[in-house]
């Protein structure tokens, strides 16, 4: 089962490429890293007045990703400005840390996508007559 899931996170790292563009779609995490992501990363980056970027706000990552998965893991590991040394998740290595890191910075899976900026444009011209 762990192997299983290790590889389907793997792949997810396969298919959003290394080239620091943003992936398009969802990024799901296994039980035990929502379980992570809820207690931990979930305080800070789901409550806009920690400063943190929001999950699955685009705009918000994109300048952060073209950094690069390097310097963004350091910046997990470490710490930076009000990001705390392994987002205090005390148990996470560096594939949990990068998958909750993605997981944050793609469109959120089970909600309706987040837009982009493209869709967001488009959208705040419909937003009126949306009754859904
Ligand atoms: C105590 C609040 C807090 C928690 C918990 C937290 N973060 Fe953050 N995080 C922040 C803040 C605030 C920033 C913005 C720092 C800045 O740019 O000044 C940030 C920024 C980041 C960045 C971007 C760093 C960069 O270089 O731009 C990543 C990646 C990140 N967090 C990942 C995570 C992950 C993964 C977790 C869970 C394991 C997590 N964070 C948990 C507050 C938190």
């Amino acid at each position: 089962m762990r192997g299983a899931t290790a590889a389907a996170i793997l792949a997810l790292f396969v298919l959003q490429g290394c080239d620091g563009h943003e992936a398009a779609a969802p990024v799901e995490l296994d039980q035990r890293l929502a379980e992570i992501y809820n207690h931990t990363c979930a305080t800070c980056h789901t409550d806009a007045e920690t400063g943190a970027p929001q999950a699955h706000d685009i705009a918000a990552w994109k300048p952060r990703l073209a950094q690069g998965d390097d310097v963004l893991l350091d910046h997990m590991v470490e710490g930076f400005n009000g990001m705390p040394p392994l987002g205090q998740c005390i148990e996470c290595g560096a594939d949990d840390l990068k998958a909750l890191m993605h997981f944050m910075a793609a469109p959120a899976a089970k909600t309706p996508p987040e837009k982009t900026s493209e869709e967001k444009t488009s959208e705040e011209k419909t937003k009126k007559g949306d009754a859904e």
